[in-house]
């Protein structure tokens, strides 16, 4: 049976910048053929800048309402995994917001595989300067609360293969009768 239409819940992967949340839905896409909500990507689009020059030329609090903006949006929508920025689950009315319509799924990595998978790349302002170990583990322990908090179901993603993290986030949901 086709996956996309096996339940109607949205399935939202939040988790720090790095985490996996971009490869684990294009996985989703690729192998079971669900639909992809990258909310990073459709504020860009919006806004017809990179993340980076929206915090640089619009400020972080602009981007936070676009991000509150299109979770309003995708409310209305079913079937999707969303693939949500790092900083969504830190405010309460965006964890508010996804609970109405879809369940999330926390993907956690250690600090030494988040800084392997972030340190070539530039696209995160809020790394820039701050790609080193104890930087992104203080990062990740400021957020941790309101991540595990936020979070119906945790993930790990250390090394681990993406059909193996698929395999398990589909079974959290009943939804691995599949291939
Ligand atoms: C952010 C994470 C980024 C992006 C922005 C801010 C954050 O998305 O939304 O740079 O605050 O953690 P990814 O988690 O997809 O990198």
């Amino acid at each position: 049976m086709k996956e996309k239409n096996m339940c109607s819940e949205n399935i939202y992967l939040i988790g720090f910048m790095g985490c996996g949340k971009s490869s684990v839905a294009s996985y989703l896409h690729g192998k079971y053929g669900m639909t992809v909500l990258e909310m990073d990507e459709e504020i860009e689009a919006e806004e017809k800048m990179c993340i980076a020059e929206i915090f640089s030329r619009k400020g972080e609090t602009y981007f936070r309402e676009k991000e509150t903006e299109l979770l309003k949006k995708i409310g209305q929508k079913k079937n999707l995994v969303v693939s949500c920025g790092g900083g969504v689950p830190m405010r309460a009315e965006n964890v508010k917001l996804i609970k109405q319509n879809g369940k999330l799924f926390l993907l956690t990595a250690e600090p030494e595989t988040i800084l392997s998978r972030v340190k070539n790349n530039h696209s995160r302002p809020l790394l820039e300067g701050k790609k080193n170990l104890n930087a992104i583990r203080q990062m990740m322990e400021d957020r941790k609360p309101a991540y595990e908090a936020a979070a119906d179901f945790q993930i790990r993603t250390d090394d681990r293969e993406l059909g193996s993290i698929c395999r398990e986030i589909l079974g959290k949901l009943g939804r691995e009768r599949l291939e």
